[in-house]
Formats: C-alpha cells, structure tokens, sequence
C-alpha cells in the first residue's frame, strides 16, 4: 500500500476579501481591482497544489460556496487524527456559515472511507480545527492555540476526543490569531516559532518543551511574511515567498525550501498551512512518511 500524504484545498473561485476579522485582512486592496485579485489568487492555489503534489502528496479539493470567501482555508475546518474528525466551530459570524458546507465534506469523505469518524464539540465552545491545534508529530501530542479565536476550554475537549497529551499555548496579540501563524513544528524535532506572538506563559512552555538547539526563532518580517504558516513534509517545507534570511537560517537547519507566491491570500490573513489540511495524520505512522 503507498502511503502518500493527503490534503484538503478548496477551490478559490468564490474567495474574496470582503470582511475584516483579522488585522490582516484588507477589503480595499481586494476592491481595487477584484478581478486581478482573483486570477491571481487562483495561480497561486493552483502552484501551491502542485507544490504538495510535487512532494509526492495526494490533494483532495472541494467546491468553491458563493458567500463564504474564506472556505479557502480548510486548516480551519477541523482537527483530523487517526481517522477522527472534530469539526470547528467559528468565533465569528462571517465564517460561521462553513460549518454546514465543512461537515458534509466530511461525511462526504467518511462515505468514501477517508474519514472513520466526526465527533461534535460541545455547545459554546469555540475550535478552529488544525489552525489552532497542531499535531507535533516528534512529541506526540498537540499544541493548542487559545484566546483570538479557539476557547481555552477546547484543550480538554481536544485531549478527550483524541485520547493524546494537549499542550496550551496562549495566543497574545490579535494579529498572530491563530497558532498556525506564528508556529510550526517540523520533521525531526526543531520548531519554528514567532515569540512575540505568545504570551509568557505560553513562551515558557514552548522553551520548556523544546530545547534551544531545536528552536528556530522567526523575526518580525519573516512572520509578516506569513512563513511560519508552512507546510512540512519530512525535510520539505513549502511556504509563501520567504526572506532571505529566513532561507539560509532553514538551510543551515537543513530543509528545503519550496516558496509560492501566495500574496492573495495573505490579504485575507492566510498562507500554505492554513490553505491544506492534512487527512492522513496517524499518532503512531506505521512508517516514515517522504522522510
Ligand atoms: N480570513 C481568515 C480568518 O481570519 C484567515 C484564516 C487563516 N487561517 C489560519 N488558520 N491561519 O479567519
């Protein structure tokens, strides 16, 4: 049986900047000329799926929903591990609506054999999937953004469902809202992170957790840059267009960079995570997956 990774993308032909519920997010740019923006957000879709399809990984795309502009960005949709779905729940009203439209993806894929099972999360209690709890696959156990968006009281919720370790890590300003903006652990240990997102517990946590020589600081302009939110598959990395500084302190690391314009979608606040989301993840792989 070959085992390649898979992802979830979405179809960009409904995505727009509309709304503002991230600092990031610039509606008047995207109105400028929303026609350019278009086209050009879907190059960008298109080169980031044949990135990942590059690497050797399988990319799953659904249909793009007139009036939920950020369906694009489907880490949002759930937390999947093991075969086990937890579906989100969105703070905000604008994305709200992509609850209905992500829960019949996945019992689309749960027909198809993809997914074993959906469990529900607790009423009032805010998650927003794979953006705010990210499997670390050389630890075991997820990091677990809270404060923007996913309550705090989605960590135990997480730990009951999965049946793993849940570390919490408290998310401190509003425009590093999700975890997966300003965190990323990568194949064989090292992380890379952007302190000044974290509050100080949260920062001790991460230093307690992972030892200084794994520990790969991203400076302001790198995380502006939306390169934190990166994709990592064994000692690839794909994400967007990257300072150079960032490049020689992932080379000296030892991975290898696959960069991708994704300059439209960093208009709504997004890059390459956010845009996947991995299906396939196991706890315990029953072998080294593109190593
Ligand atoms: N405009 C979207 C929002 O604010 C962007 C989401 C990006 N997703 C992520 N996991 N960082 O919700």
């Amino acid at each position: 049986m070959t085992e390649r990774p898979l992802y979830l993308m979405t179809d960009p032909g409904c995505f727009d900047v509309c709304y503002q519920i991230n600092p990031w997010m610039k509606p008047d740019a995207w109105k400028a000329d929303p026609s350019a923006c278009l086209t050009a957000a879907k190059t960008a879709s298109g080169e980031l799926k044949q990135a990942l399809q590059g690497l050797g990984a399988q990319v799953e795309t659904i249909g793009a929903v007139q009036g939920l502009p950020d369906l694009v960005f489907p880490a949002n949709a759930a937390i999947v591990l093991d075969g086990r779905a937890l579906p989100a729940r969105f703070r905000y009203p604008e994305r709200q609506g992509e609850e209905a439209i992500f829960r019949e993806v996945f019992c689309r894929l749960k027909t198809r054999g993809l997914i074993d099972e959906i469990v529900d999360l607790p009423e009032g209690v805010f998650q927003e999937g794979a953006g705010d709890a990210i499997w670390d696959a050389d630890r075991s156990f997820f990091w677990a953004g809270h404060g923007p968006r996913s309550s705090r009281a989605s960590l135990s919720v997480i730990h009951k469902v999965f049946g793993q370790e849940v570390v919490g890590l408290e998310l401190a300003s509003d425009r590093y809202y999700h975890l997966d903006t300003c965190f990323c652990p990568l194949a064989g240990g090292k992380v890379l992170y952007y302190p000044a997102a974290f509050t100080a517990d949260a920062l001790a946590t991460i230093r307690a957790r992972v030892p200084e020589h794994l520990r790969i600081e991203a400076s302001d302009e790198e995380a502006q840059a939306f390169c934190v939110n990166a994709v990592n598959l064994g000692q690839r990395i794909v994400m967007a267009r990257a300072p150079d500084s960032l490049k020689a302190k992932l080379a000296g690391a030892g991975y290898s960079l696959t960069e991708v314009d994704l300059s439209p979608f960093i208009l709504s606040g997004g890059a390459a995570y956010c845009m996947t989301l991995r299906l396939d993840r196991k706890s315990r792989p029953e072998r080294a997956i593109l190593a």
